[in-house]
């Protein structure tokens, strides 16, 4: 692995924007190095999420269907804030946080 992960910052995902402001939530920002402190890299790569920043389609329906960040032991379980909480993950900007 040639990233330190210690360089790691939070990761916004707004590819989805539009969806997420028809839905009246906004961009999610995922905290990457709280995620690093609570497991192990290989718990979520590249099983859960490849490890590339943009390349994971995450859609709301896959989290409930147990992928990405609804997946075993994470967003749909007892271990973590369930995925009803839209405002834990999502902002309320509406609008793009990246540059
Ligand atoms: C709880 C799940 C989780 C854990 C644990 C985790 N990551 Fe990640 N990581 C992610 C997510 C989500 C992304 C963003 C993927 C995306 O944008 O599609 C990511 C992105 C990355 C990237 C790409 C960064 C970039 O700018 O392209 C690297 C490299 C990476 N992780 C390495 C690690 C390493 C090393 C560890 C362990 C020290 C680790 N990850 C632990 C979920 C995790
Ligand atoms: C555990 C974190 C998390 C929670 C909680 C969460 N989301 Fe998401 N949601 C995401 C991520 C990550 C994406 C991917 C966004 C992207 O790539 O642009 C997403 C995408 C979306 C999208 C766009 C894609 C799609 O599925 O249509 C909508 C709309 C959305 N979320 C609505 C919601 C609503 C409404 C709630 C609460 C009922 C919610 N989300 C709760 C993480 C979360």
């Amino acid at each position: 692995m040639s990233v330190n992960a210690d360089e790691i910052k939070d990761i916004v995902f707004e590819s989805k924007v539009a969806d997420m402001k028809k839905a009246g939530v906004g961009p999610v920002i995922f905290p990457h190095k709280l995620h690093e402190q609570l497991y192990p890299c290989k718990g979520c790569h590249p099983k859960i999420f490849i490890e590339k920043k943009g390349v994971n389609e995450v859609t709301m329906q896959q989290n409930i269907d147990g992928k990405y960040c609804g997946a075993a032991g994470c967003h749909n379980s007892a271990e973590a804030f369930p995925l009803y909480l839209c405002d834990k993950c999502h902002t309320n900007t509406h609008e793009p946080l990246d540059q």
